[in-house]
Formats: C-alpha cells, structure tokens, sequence
C-alpha cells in the first residue's frame, strides 16, 4: 500500500464539474510507471486499448503498439541508460478524430534530434536505429521534444477512421 501510495504525491482531487477539468471532451489517461522492460509490453498493451474502442483494424492495433513499444523502449535503453528505478510517463487522449499517446522521461535528451530521428542513425553501436522510423511509418505524426540534461517527450498521433 505505501509503494502504491508513492504515486499519489500530486492531488487528484476533483471538485469541479468534469467539463471544467476536461474542456475538450477528450478522453484521457495517463500513468507512470518505472523502466524496467516488463512495462514496455504493459504500456503498449493500454494503448491498444484505448485505440480498440475505434474502428482500427488488428493490423492498425499492431501499428501502434510497435511505436508505443519503441518510445518506451527508448525512454529507458537511451534516456534512462538501462537505470530500472527511474520514472517514465505516458499519457493518452482519445478523441472521435485522433489518438494522442505522449511518453515521456527526464533522462539524458537529445542532442540532435533531426539525426536521431534519421533511419539507421542509433547513438549505440549494437542497434539497429530503426525505432524513429517505425514510429514514423505506423503512426500519422511524431513529435519530439528533447534537450541534453532535460528529458524527452515523444507525441505520436494516430488519425481515426
Ligand atoms: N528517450 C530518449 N532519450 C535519449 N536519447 C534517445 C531517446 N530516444 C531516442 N534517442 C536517441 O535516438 C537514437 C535513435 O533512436 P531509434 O531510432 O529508436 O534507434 P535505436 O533505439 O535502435 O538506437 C538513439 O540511439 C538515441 O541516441
Ligand atoms: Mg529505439
């Protein structure tokens, strides 16, 4: 019960009216979780969820949980250098017309974000390089904001049939 309570440092208390918290209707979610590889297939299996409430196709579902898998993997691999006890945070927003997962860390950033994202390019010499790639070819947009010593946040956006 402590452990979970860790979580809860934040208030979540909700007073007001619910379209005063949510002004635009979306629906969300959003959680953090520690980097340990387990969580990898957790995150993406929460995101296939929430997309699953539309009328995506399996092969769409598959799509996007490779990108989720690939932020997340990153997030940990690359931001937090393989370090199990650091925080890495995903939100998700749901609306009629587009899906919006953000994963974000406050691990080591991106120096250059245009070749990082470039394919092949890995900062490590035993990868592939292809995770940007993947994110881009599944998913409609992929934003990154990063910088060295503050931390990457990646948005995917699906668009929805
Ligand atoms: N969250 C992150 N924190 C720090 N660096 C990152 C992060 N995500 C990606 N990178 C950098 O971008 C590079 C390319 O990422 P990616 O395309 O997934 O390839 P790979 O993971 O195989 O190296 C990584 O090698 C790393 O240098
Ligand atoms: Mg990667």
């Amino acid at each position: 019960m402590e452990a979970a309570r860790e979580l809860d440092k934040q208030s979540w208390r909700c007073i007001r009216r619910d379209a005063e918290h949510n002004p635009d209707g979306k629906n969300k979610m959003q959680l953090r979780f520690l980097s340990r590889s387990e969580n990898v297939s957790l995150a993406r299996l929460l995101a296939a969820g929430m997309a699953a409430e539309n009328e995506l196709t399996v092969a769409e579902l598959d799509e996007i949980k490779v990108a989720v898998s690939e932020a997340v993997s990153n997030a940990i691999i690359h931001g937090y250098e393989g370090a199990p006890d650091c925080y890495v945070e995903m939100a998700l927003a749901l609306t009629d017309t587009q899906l919006v997962i953000e994963i974000r860390d406050q691990g080591v950033g991106i120096a250059d974000i245009e070749e990082a994202m470039r394919p092949n390019f890995s900062g490590k010499s035993d990868r592939m390089g292809l995770g940007f790639a993947f994110m881009h070819s599944f998913m409609d947009e992929v934003e990154v904001q990063s910088a060295p010593g503050q931390g990457t946040i990646v948005t995917l956006y699906k668009n929805l049939p």
